[in-house]
C-alpha cells in the first residue's frame, strides 16, 4: 500500500512538471512568436554531426569546407541587408559578408524555395564541387543548409566582376567608381587566365564539367587581377527539365553557342563559343548585344568578322586600350582570330580549350588556321532579298536568336581542325 502511495504522489510529480512545462512553453510561443521558438526548439546541428555525405573526406575531394550554420551568415551579411548585395542573377541575390575573424566572404543564397532540392542532394552536389580546385577557378569555403535556405559561401573577391570594369565606369579614365581601367597586358592576362579555368572543367577535372554559362560577370577578379571563373557546376543544382533563366536573358542569350540555344545540343564546345564572345568583349569593352549601336555594329561576333574581312580588325580593339600600356598590335590581332575560330557555327570546328591555351601563349609568328564567318547571315542582305516576306517572318528575322541559329551559308561542311598537326 505504501509502495503504491509513493508511486501515486510520483505520477502525480510528473504530471504537475509537464502541465507546468506545457504552461511555460505556451507563454513563450505567446510572447517570442512562432519563427523563432520554432528556431529555439530545432535540435542544432554542430560540423561533427553532418550526415556522412558531408564528410568532406570523401574520396577524390581535394579539400575540405566549413558548414556554417544560418546565424552566422546572417550575421555576418547584417540580415542579408541590401547595402551588402553585391549582385543578383539567376540563382538568386549575392551577399558581401564578414566573418567573425575578420574574412570577407560572398554569401549566395540560392532560390530554390521550398520545392528545392533535399539536403542530400545538396551536399552531394557541394562536395563535387569541392572536388575540383584550380587557380583560375573562385573557391568555395563553405555552406550552409537550414530549412528551405540553402547558402553557398564564396572567398570575396576584391576586384568584383569582369563586366562591372568592362562595361561600367572603370572603362571611363579618371571616372573611375575605384576599379582600374584595364591596359591591354591585363586584359591579355585574363583572357589567357579564363582559358586555363575553362581548360581544367572541360579535359583536367575528375568530373568534365561543362559551365554552361560564360560571360562577363561569371568571372571574378582578385586583387591580382586574375581571373576566377565562378558559378562552375552550379547548373547541377538545378534540374535538367527546369529551365534556367538569367535575369540578363538578351546577355546571356549573346553568349549562346547556337546548337545549345535552338536544339539543347550540350558539349564542351558550347563554352568554346562563349568564351570566343567574351574575349571579344574583352577587347572591344563593348556588349555582344548592344541595339543602341548602329545597325552592322549590334552585334558583336558579326562586327568583328566583319572588320576581320576587311583586314581592319584593330578597329575592333577599345581605343583607349590601344593608346595604353603594353599595347601589342600582332598579338591583339592573333587573339582576335582565336576569339573567331572559338565562335565557329559547327562544334566541331571550335578548338579545344587546351587548343586555344596554346595558340594564346605562342609566339606571335606562328601561323593560326584562318576562322570560317561565324554563325548568323548577312542581315542586310536577307532584309532586302525578303521585302515581301510576311510580318511574323521578317519579325522573327529581326530577332537576335534567329541570326545565331542560322548556320553561315559560306559554311556547307564542318571545318576540320587539325591545326597542321
Ligand atoms: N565571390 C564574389 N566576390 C565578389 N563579388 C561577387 C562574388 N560572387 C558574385 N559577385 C558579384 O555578385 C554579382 C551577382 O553574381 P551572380 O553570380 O549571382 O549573378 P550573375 O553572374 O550576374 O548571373 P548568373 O546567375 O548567371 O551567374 C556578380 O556580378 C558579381 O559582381
Ligand atoms: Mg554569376
Amino acid at each position: 500500500m505504501a509502495v503504491s502511495g509513493t508511486g501515486a504522489v510520483f505520477l502525480a510529480l510528473i504530471i504537475a512538471l509537464l502541465v507546468v512545462i506545457i504552461i511555460l512553453l505556451g507563454i513563450c510561443w505567446r510572447f517570442l512568436g512562432p519563427g523563432i521558438m520554432r528556431r529555439l526548439l530545432r535540435p542544432r546541428r554542430c560540423p561533427s554531426e553532418l550526415p556522412e555525405y558531408f564528410s568532406g573526406n570523401m574520396s577524390g575531394n581535394l579539400r575540405t569546407i566549413t558548414y556554417f550554420d544560418y546565424a552566422t551568415l546572417k550575421k555576418a551579411t547584417r540580415d542579408f541587408h541590401q547595402k551588402n548585395q553585391l549582385g543578383r542573377g539567376g540563382f538568386g541575390p549575392v551577399y558581401l559578408g564578414k566573418l567573425d575573424d575578420g574574412k570577407k566572404v560572398a554569401v549566395k543564397q540560392l532560390s530554390v524555395g521550398k520545392s528545392g532540392q533535399g539536403e542530400s542532394e545538396f551536399f552531394v552536389e557541394v562536395n563535387m564541387i569541392t572536388s575540383i580546385q584550380h587557380k583560375n577557378l573562385v573557391r568555395l569555403v563553405g555552406c550552409c543548409s537550414e530549412g528551405t535556405q540553402r547558402l553557398l559561401v564564396y572567398e570575396y573577391m576584391k576586384n568584383k566582376s569582369l563586366d562591372k570594369i568592362l562595361f561600367g565606369k572603370a572603362n571611363i579614365p579618371h571616372r573611375g567608381d575605384g576599379l582600374p581601367f584595364l591596359n591591354w597586358k591585363t586584359r591579355h592576362q585574363i583572357i589567357v587566365g579564363i582559358a586555363r579555368g575553362l581548360q581544367y572543367l572541360h579535359e583536367e577535372s575528375n568530373l568534365r564539367i561543362v559551365h554552361r554559362d560564360i560571360k562577363a560577370s561569371n568571372i571574378l577578379l582578385d586583387d591580382k587581377f586574375q581571373p576566377k571563373i565562378s558559378d562552375f557546376g552550379l547548373a547541377r543544382f538545378f534540374p535538367e527539365d527546369q529551365t534556367y533563366l538569367s535575369t540578363a536573358f538578351a546577355g546571356t542569350l549573346g553568349y549562346t553557342a547556337p546548337e545549345y540555344a535552338i536544339r539543347g545540343e550540350l558539349t564542351v564546345k558550347a563554352d568554346t563559343y562563349s568564351f570566343g564572345v567574351l574575349v571579344l568583349e574583352i577587347i572591344s569593352s563593348m556588349k555582344n548585344t548592344d541595339l543602341t549601336l548602329p545597325n552592322e555594329m549590334q552585334y558583336l561576333p558579326e562586327h568583328a568578322w566583319r572588320l576581320y574581312e576587311q583586314k581592319k580588325v584593330l578597329e575592333l580593339v577599345d581605343a583607349k586600350v590601344q593608346a595604353g600600356e603594353g599595347f601589342e598590335e600582332k598579338e591583339v590581332m592573333q587573339v582576335c582570330q582565336i576569339a573567331l575560330l572559338c565562335v565557329q557555327p559547327y562544334p566541331d570546328s571550335r578548338p579545344a580549350m587546351s587548343e586555344a591555351v596554346r595558340m594564346l601563349t605562342m609566339k606571335t609568328d606562328q601561323t593560326i588556321p584562318p576562322p570560317l564567318k561565324p554563325a548568323f547571315l548577312d542581315r542586310k542582305n536577307l532584309n532586302r532579298d525578303n521585302k515581301d516576306a510576311d510580318t511574323s517572318t521578317m519579325e522573327m528575322m529581326r530577332s537576335p536568336a534567329y541570326w545565331m541559329m542560322t548556320p553561315s551559308p559560306a559554311v556547307d561542311r564542318p571545318y576540320d581542325m587539325s591545326f597542321g598537326k
